[in-house]
């Protein structure tokens, strides 16, 4: 990956810093979007600006977006990497109009919007790597809207793979990470301390997605048990759903 440039969100915290870490290691050319520039400073400082620039986008904001194709005029793309997300864990009741919309908007859209933008400057065969979730196959209650945008997300990289077969398109489709994504999902972080033991490590997680962007692998699921599982429970999902509900209660 020497030498490459990729374009990185999500990359001021968790597993996409974790990711932008590891690119920067290698020597890859990143421009990360942020929307707070002080937050990778520091990094910035450590492997210099023309390994990492930073640029201040919004990815809520279409045209924060559509206004990115000035920056990079000229530039060739070798990947996207694409780990901003947001959910709120809450019934759909309780979801707020504006959140159910930032929920869709950074999800869905803004990926479409970014890809869309960037698309001019793509190298012919680029790597777009999207960090979905294990919630994009499974009904869950008091997180409806964050599964919903998962699946959605997870569709559109599986259409995108067969659309453009020059294109090389990871899913990372991973079960809880402790990050602090869970500080804005569920404040009260009550099912983050009851799933603190079975949660990802978001360094070792980024070195699979790293892996898995040098081997050209289509799809990472992890943990896999929880993926196999996920896998019997599709045999039969409405049943299991009636009869054993509280399996899918757990984010209340
Ligand atoms: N953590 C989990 O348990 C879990 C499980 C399954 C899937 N995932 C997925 O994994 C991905 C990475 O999440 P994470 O756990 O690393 O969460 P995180 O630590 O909360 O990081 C989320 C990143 O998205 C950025 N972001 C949020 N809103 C943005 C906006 N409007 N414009 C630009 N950037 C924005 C954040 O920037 P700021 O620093 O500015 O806030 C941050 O860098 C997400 O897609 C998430 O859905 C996470």
């Amino acid at each position: 990956m020497i030498g490459r440039h990729y374009v990185v969100t999500g990359g001021s915290s968790g597993l996409g810093k974790s990711i932008l870490d590891i690119l920067l290691q290698k020597q890859v050319y990143v421009t990360a979007l942020v929307r707070d520039v002080n937050k990778l400073k520091p990094l910035q400082l450590k492997y210099g600006s023309s390994h990492l620039t930073l640029i201040q986008c919004d990815l809520q904001s279409t045209t924060q977006i559509t206004e990115l194709t000035n920056h990079f005029k000229g530039q060739t793309i070798d990947g996207i990497i694409y780990s901003s997300g947001l959910g709120y864990f809450k019934s759909i009741d309780q979801h707020t109009i504006e959140e159910m919309h930032e929920t869709y908007m950074l999800n869905v859209i803004s990926f479409n919007t970014l890809l869309t933008t960037l698309t001019p400057y793509l190298n012919r065969m680029p790597t777009i790597v999207g960090i979905g979730s294990q919630s994009a196959f499974l009904t869950q209650a008091s997180a409806a809207h964050y599964g919903a945008s998962k699946a959605a997300f997870n569709q559109i990289l599986n259409a995108l793979r067969i659309e453009k077969p020059n294109y090389h398109v990871l899913t990372v489709n991973t079960g809880p990470i402790a990050t602090p994504f869970h500080e804005k999902a569920d404040p009260s972080l009550t099912y983050a301390n009851k799933y603190k033991k079975i949660m990802l490590n978001s360094d070792k997680l980024a070195q699979r997605i790293i892996k898995g962007i040098i081997t050209q692998k289509d799809e990472i699921n992890a943990p896999r048990w929880m993926h196999y599982l996920l896998r019997i429970y599709q045999l039969a999902p409405r049943f299991l759903e009636k009869h054993f509900t509280f399996l899918f209660n757990n984010k209340s």
